[in-house]
């Protein structure tokens, strides 16, 4: 099928570069040049595991293009995506500009005769998709100067569940595919688009091979709303198993229990299950915050306050700054004392800084005139040139960064980190102060050492 896909951010580019590798001919349209010169290049403007190859495969055989020519993409097109960006503005509700700009173009890039299904990727409020509607014949009317002729495109909602650090197998792999479609043509049209992920019936890409028992994928066929809500109940439940976990924590912390032990016991319950419980320095990224803030919004506008929601929120900012008040708790001021953390992306295996709680834990140290020495195995390039004028030290190794610091604090799980030996970080440091944002290391060895070792909820 033919597919233009709106936005070669994450979302966008991981599902343009999949659905061209599963044979489709895909044409990523973006308003910045420099990114799609470097998509053309074969060059992932993002750390994403496996996309430097899939690009590079999928580039050599001409079904991926990435353009900044809207119109020509549009035209041909039998799908299109709109995958832009939707960051929060202050108030928590999505800023639906990059929507709006991609919907008016769209409308302007289509010819009468063809039949277009534009399917938002990209997380937007409840009820968009209709404002999309109204967006894409105003942009159809600014070119032709009349109403769209019936028929000639249908909105509809695929939600997008795909992780950073393992984007490429989640979309190639995923526990669900989501399909909202008020028409039933929309509807058989994205079924054929996935039907290779459907039926399981691709060749695995050998950096990404599929995982044993992998039988077909299930299809939820819903209606719009519906599709757009599972997006938002998905990332909300998330959020709050994390909260929970993080809640249950606090108060094994109180008892003498080991959160690690506890929620291992209640996962191994089929109806809870183990994964999202991991206790820690609380959730980030891209997704779980902004739309969680959205949801919140959506419920008030219609008033319903989601105390549930608004609880999974606060429980999470007070987390981020925990392992402050332990830094606390061991060094007493923090005025002039040197702490050294370990991880800034907001989890390992991506470079990403959105909503990272490293970024809450500097801000706070800076507030309570701490020095910071901070190393990253891959998001230092973006610390430095997103946050130039941040007063902090910046370290070439893990070990580098102890150099002359009074305490460590791990905030990202890090392979890299795990594998230096407790007695190695306990040489280093002025002060054998471990803060353990991660619970990655193993209190009673540590305490062994001489460290005084504070992990989270045990
Ligand atoms: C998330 C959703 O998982 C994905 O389905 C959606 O499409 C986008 O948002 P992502 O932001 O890539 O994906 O990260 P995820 O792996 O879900 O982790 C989010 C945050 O939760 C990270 O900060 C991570 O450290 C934290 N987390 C996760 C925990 O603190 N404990 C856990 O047990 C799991």
């Amino acid at each position: 099928m033919n597919v233009a896909v709106f936005g070669a951010g994450y979302v966008g580019l991981v599902t343009g570069a999949v659905l061209a590798e599963l044979g489709h001919r895909v044409v990523l349209v973006d308003v910045n040049e420099q990114k799609v010169e470097h998509i053309m290049a074969g060059i992932p403007p993002i750390f994403e595991q496996g996309l430097s190859e899939l690009l590079t495969r999928v580039r050599g055989t001409d079904r991926l293009q990435a353009t900044t020519q809207a119109s020509q993409a549009v035209a041909s097109s039998e799908i299109i995506f709109i995958a832009v960006g939707t960051p929060p503005l202050a108030d928590g509700s999505p800023n639906l500009e990059y929507v709006h700009q991609a919907a008016l173009a769209i409308g302007q890039g289509m010819v009468s005769g063809a039949s277009y299904v534009i399917v938002n990727k990209a997380t937007v409020p409840i009820g968009s998709a209709n404002l999309v509607e109204l967006w894409i014949e105003d942009g159809w009317s600014a070119r032709y100067g009349t109403k769209p002729p019936a028929d000639l495109f249908t909105v509809a909602s695929n939600p997008e569940f795909l992780r950073e650090g393992s984007a490429i197998h989640d979309t190639l792999y995923p526990d669900r595919i989501v399909l909202g479609a008020d028409e039933t043509w929309a509807m058989d049209r994205l079924t054929t688009l996935y039907q290779p992920i459907i039926a399981q019936s691709f060749v695995a890409p050998p950096e990404t091979p599929r995982p044993q028992d992998r039988g077909p994928v299930p299809v939820i066929k819903t209606d719009r709303l519906s599709a757009e809500m599972i997006k938002y109940a998905a990332n909300a439940f998330l959020s709050t198993k994390i909260s929970f976990a993080n809640e249950m924590a606090n108060i094994c912390e109180r008892v003498g229990a080991d959160i690690q032990t506890v929620m291992h016991g209640i996962g191994l319950d089929t109806r809870i299950g183990p994964k999202f419980l991991q206790a820690g320095v609380g959730w980030g990224g891209s997704c779980f915050g902004k739309d969680l803030s959205a949801l919140i919004y959506t419920a008030k506008e219609y008033g319903y306050q989601p105390r549930l929601l608004e609880s999974t929120q606060e429980v999470n900012k007070d987390q981020r700054l925990l392992v402050v008040k332990r830094l606390q708790d061991e060094l007493k001021t923090l005025k002039g004392r040197r702490i050294a953390l370990w991880g800034l992306s907001f989890k390992p295996g991506t470079d990403d800084l959105r909503d990272a709680p490293a970024l809450s834990v500097i801000g706070e140290l800076l507030r309570l005139n701490a020095r910071v020495t901070v190393y990253d195995p891959v998001a230092m390039t973006n610390i430095q040139q997103q946050y130039p004028d941040l007063d902090i030290r910046y370290s070439e190794s893990a070990l580098e960064a102890l150099d002359g610091a009074d305490a460590l604090v791990v905030l990202t799980e890090w392979d890299e980190f795990q594998r230096i030996p407790l007695a190695t970080i306990a040489q280093a440091l002025t002060q054998p102060i471990l803060i353990d944002g991660r619970n990655l290391y193993d209190p009673k060895e540590a305490r062994h050492l001489g460290i005084r070792y504070r992990g989270i909820g045990r």
